[in-house]
């Protein structure tokens, strides 16, 4: 098999003069966090990035199939954002939301015009974790209920409150910080007990959230978090009807239904703007971060007038939530969103790479599942079709040697034997087909 060549890219990196990658592992283990943890046996270092290009210290270049964690939605440095961000910061970077400024008024019109039904009051947070808080609060605070209902096999950030919706240990400490949330079986119609053949699996799933409002709760509850697609659970998609009917018995026992669009949104989907309206459903609350803002700390909670209501009873204010900068960087997202049709781009490729993915488990057995929307896709590695037994290090295997030959992809899954391929929106087919090679190429060494 003959190694995969990269496309060609125009972009030249400028030459790098700062510590080498072993000096900030030194560093690094040193002086910072010991829990934050690397990609890859041998840490890669990364010092510049162009559309979908990365470039590590010594000039070499990858593809980005991870959009550095499903944040850098438009392309790395795309100009427009980049040219946005540095006028900002060149004319004022902050002013808090006490004086008037135009970008945080704009972008918030902007961003509200996005959204379906009464979608309309925005609140500006710095990250995934902080937006997800408040739309607890705002969930507690206007059902004047306490219980939530999370997903097994969710992330929902690193926040004490948000690590409470996150069901599995890897994410938590031994504090009972998810007091008040209970988690519901995960839809999953690879893994779980309805499967793909059974047409009633999304209203089956959705009937255990009813069960645990019945039997974990004392029938009322403050509300519902789930991701519209599960990013670090490993892409995973739910079955028709699943969220339409999960919102039924949440709205018929008090609560409010958020979704969770920190991976999903922006049009990462390709069909829809929003991964919710893959589903068919609006929620009464909206989070957002990561792709958002393009590589910016920006994160956005959108919800109703009426349970905004809920929350003006108490000053609510956040000092760096919505500041001058992020906003300009925000506008401009939604700008080259629209105007380079990246959500078009992404159902185009997005379905190239999940047809090619298919066509690579006809010739790799390795492969269990291929799912996924868009550009927000999974490859599950099984050691074995029938018993679906998890190819933990195989996968594990191919994530390293995808790296050797110039590809950046994820790794997750609850047994983490999931590749995930979640890419800048702005890749082209040339490097869709490289990608395609490069694990073709991975899987054959396994
Ligand atoms: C679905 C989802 N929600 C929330 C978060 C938390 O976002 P942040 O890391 O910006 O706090 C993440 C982060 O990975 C996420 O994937």
């Amino acid at each position: 098999m003959k190694t995969p060549t990269l496309p060609p890219c125009t972009h030249t990196p400028k030459p790098y003069t700062g510590p080498s990658a072993d000096e900030v592992l030194a560093v690094r283990k040193q002086f910072l966090n010991p829990a934050i943890f690397h990609y890859y046996k041998k840490p890669i270092m990364i010092v510049e990035g162009k559309g979908q290009w990365l470039f590590d210290e010594k000039g070499r270049r990858y593809l980005d199939g991870f959009g550095g964690i499903v944040t850098v939605s438009v392309g790395h440095c795309h100009p427009h954002v980049v040219a946005a961000a540095n006028a900002q910061n060149e004319i004022i970077q902050h002013t808090t939301t006490i004086y008037l400024h135009p970008n945080i008024a704009l972008y918030a019109r902007d961003l509200a015009a996005k959204m379906p039904g009464e979608l309309k009051v925005v609140y500006f947070t710095n990250s995934g974790s902080e937006a997800n808080d408040l739309a607890l609060l705002m969930a507690r605070a206007c059902t004047g209920n306490y219980d939530l209902i999370a997903l097994r096999n969710g992330y929902h950030g690193g926040s004490q409150s948000t690590m409470g919706l996150t069901s599995h240990s890897t994410w938590k400490f031994n504090v009972p910080h998810s007091f008040g949330v209970q988690h519901a079986m995960m839809p999953d119609t690879y893994r779980g007990i309805y499967g793909k053949d059974d047409p009633e699996a999304g209203r089956k799933y959705a009937d255990d959230v009813k069960s645990l409002i019945q039997f974990g709760s004392s029938g009322q509850i403050a509300g519902f978090i789930a991701e519209s697609i599960q990013g670090v659970g490993g892409s995973v998609v739910f079955p028709d009807g699943y969220l339409k009917r999960a919102y039924e018995h949440v709205r018929a026992a008090g609560g409010v239904c958020i979704a969770d669009e920190v991976q999903a949104g922006f049009g990462r989907t390709g069909t829809h703007f929003w991964g919710f309206e893959t589903q068919g459903v609006i929620p009464d609350i909206v989070t957002m971060a990561k792709g958002i803002g393009n590589g910016c700390p920006l994160g956005a909670v959108v919800t109703t007038p009426q349970i905004a209501k809920a929350l003006a009873s108490r000053i609510h204010f956040n000092t760096f939530g919505g500041n001058p900068v992020v906003c300009a960087q925000g506008r401009a997202v939604l700008e080259v969103i629209e105007r380079e049709k990246l959500q078009a781009n992404s159902l185009k490729i997005g379905n190239y790479l999940k047809a090619g993915f298919n066509k690579l488990a006809e010739k790799h057995s390795l492969i269990g599942e291929v799912r996924g929307l868009g550009l927000m896709l999974g490859v599950e590695l099984v050691k074995d079709r029938k018993t679906k037994e998890p190819a933990k290090d195989e996968c594990a295997f191919v994530f390293e040697s995808a790296r050797d030959l110039g590809l950046l992809i994820g790794k997750g899954g609850l047994f983490g034997n999931t590749l995930r391929i979640k890419p800048p929106m702005c890749i082209t087919q040339a490097d869709a087909d490289f990608m395609l090679e490069v694990l073709d190429a991975a899987l054959t060494a396994v």
